[in-house]
Parts: structure tokens; C-alpha cells; sequence
């Protein structure tokens, strides 16, 4: 709950605040970012909501908020029920983003991808009974796919509920030791026809990403969309190698997509032409970076 004697200074005068507990993980600005903007190390109300679409994200932002920071002065209940209810969201196809970010991820995304040879869960939201509920109804999970040793959350409970398979790289395995799956290596693995799992060590040494048909990648922190520069970053705090979280960028390539699913940062979605040109750009960034800072 947030606390209105911890209030933000930097927020706008009205219903919706942040408080100082916020960790600055970025999901209200993701959710909501006609109301919440970066401001130092937090985020704060730069806008209050202006019409209805904008105070349901601002309540969704509230609920997403993996630390309760966000307050309402005068919450509406039925809002905040619909908003509820809007978690998993639905994105495109079979796939959701889970809402209820999870404190112990960082506040991290996590998703959903229904399907019918067993649903997927990528990283771990809060566990909590709208969220079982809610998988159970959609069939339940049957894999658990880590995309890296920051973001397991409550993925051994969610495992546990569901008698589910969790999927982690060998090298970030110490956060999971128990867990069912370990892949080895940086070979591409073909779980199964629609679902391949790609190596990509760089921000840690155990990072994956998760291909689903060709089309939706979820990317973890290896890479996501910066609104900053309208374009792909990679990993750009804690990165374990900066040369392999380069070849690992350079190895998806190969792969056709159309969404990037990220932990941290925006989701985004164009042509896959379109996509595979911004991931040459975001190459040819990091050469030009690199030849400056060896000159
Ligand atoms: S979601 Fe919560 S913790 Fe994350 S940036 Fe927003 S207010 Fe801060
Ligand atoms: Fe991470």
C-alpha cells in the first residue's frame, strides 16, 4: 500500500501519487505512460489521468507495481476490480502479459502463452490466487521458461501449483538448482515446433530467450525496445560479458520475429523486416560504439 506521508514531491497534484518506496523498475511507465514518467531514481505522476482509458492504466499501473508505491487518494473500487480482472492481459494470439510484477524479479514482466501441447509461463509474477486462478482456467502450466537467475520470482511455487517444468540455462542454475530443465550449452534447442530456446549469455552467463512461432521473442534483459531511442537496446546494467552479449545479439539474426517480450524495458512489435532492420541498426550502434572507445 502506498503511503501518502511517503509521497513524492516530484508528482502532480491529484489522485494517483507515487511514494518513495518506488524502486524505479519501470513497469507504471510501460503501463501507464501518459501519467508516469522517470524522474531521478523513481518514477512520479507527470500528468494525472485525463480520461478513461488513461485512469484504467493508471490503475492497472497500481496493481502492476511489483512494491505498492503507486496510491490512489480516492480509489475507485470498480475500476479497480476491471483492472483486476484485466490481468493476464491478452497481447496478441495466445499470448499475455501477467500483471502483478513480482518484487523478487525486480519487477520484471513475466508472460503467458496458452497453447494447446501445454502452456508456457516466461519468468515468474507474484503468486497469487488471481493469477492460479486464472492459468488453471486457461489449462494450467506445464513449463516454466527462466530467461535468466534475476527473474525466477515465485516460479518454484507457481511449478509446484501446477506440476510444471522449469526451464534455466545450466550457468544461471544455482538460482534454481531443483528446477527440471537445464539447458547446457549455446546450441539452439527445438522444444518443440513452435517453441525454440536460444542462449543468449551476455547479461548474465545463463541468459535464454524463448522463440514462439517465429514471431514472438521474449528476450528477458538481453534485449528490449528503449523509448528513448526508438529503437533495440541490449542489456545495458549488469552485464556479465559485453563481447558475448554483442554475439549473442548478432546469433538472433537468424531467427524471423515480430515481437520483443522483455523482463525490463518496452515490448514492441513490427514486420519482422522491419525488426531484423532495427536489430542491424542496434549492431551497428554497439560497432561504432566499440570503435570509438578503442580509438
Ligand atoms: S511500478 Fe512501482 S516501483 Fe516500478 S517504477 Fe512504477 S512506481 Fe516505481
Ligand atoms: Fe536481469
Amino acid at each position: 500500500m502506498a503511503d501518502i506521508a511517503k509521497r513524492l514531491s516530484t508528482n502532480i497534484d491529484g489522485n494517483f501519487f507515487v511514494d518513495a518506496t518506488c524502486i524505479n523498475c519501470d513497469t507504471c511507465r510501460q503501463l501507464a505512460p501518459k501519467s508516469f514518467v522517470e524522474n531521478g531514481e523513481y518514477s512520479s505522476i507527470y500528468r494525472q489521468p485525463e480520461t478513461e482509458a488513461e485512469n484504467f492504466q493508471a490503475y492497472q499501473a497500481l496493481l502492476a507495481c511489483p512494491v505498492g508505491s503507486i496510491g490512489a487518494l480516492v480509489p475507485d473500487k470498480a475500476v479497480m476490480r476491471a483492472a483486476i480482472e484485466s490481468f493476464p492481459m491478452l497481447i496478441e494470439d495466445n499470448v499475455f502479459y501477467n500483471g502483478f510484477n513480482s518484487e523478487k524479479s525486480f519487477g520484471a514482466n513475466s508472460y503467458f502463452i496458452r497453447h494447446p501441447d501445454g502452456n508456457w509461463l516466461v519468468d515468474a509474477p507474484r503468486y497469487m490466487k488471481k493469477l492460479v486462478d486464472a492459468f488453471g482456467r486457461m489449462g494450467g502450466i506445464a513449463y516454466i521458461f527462466l530467461t535468466h537467475e534475476d527473474d525466477i520470482g515465485d516460479a518454484p511455487r507457481y511449478a509446484k501449483h501446477f506440476h510444471a517444468k522449469r526451464v534455466i540455462h545450466r550457468a544461471d542454475a544455482d538460482a534454481q538448482p531443483d528446477a527440471e530443465w537445464i539447458i547446457d550449452g549455446l546450441d539452439t534447442v527445438e522444444a518443440s515446433p513452435d517453441f525454440r530456446i536460444i542462449p543468449v549469455p551476455g547479461h548474465t552467463d545463463g541468459s535464454m530467450a524463448l522463440l514462439y512461432r517465429n514471431r514472438y521473442l521474449f528476450t528477458g534483459d538481453h534485449m528490449a525496445w528503449d523509448r528513448e531511442i526508438n529503437g533495440l537496446r541490449l542489456a545495458t546494467v549488469y552485464v556479465w560479458k559485453e563481447s558475448a552479449l554483442r554475439r549473442s545479439a548478432e546469433k538472433l539474426l537468424e531467427f524471423p520475429f515480430e515481437w520483443i517480450l522483455p523482463g525490463h524495458g518496452d515490448r514492441m512489435h513490427l514486420p519482422a523486416d522491419r525488426m531484423r532492420e532495427e536489430l542491424q541498426l542496434l549492431l551497428a550502434r554497439r560497432e561504432a560504439r566499440a570503435s570509438i572507445s578503442a580509438t
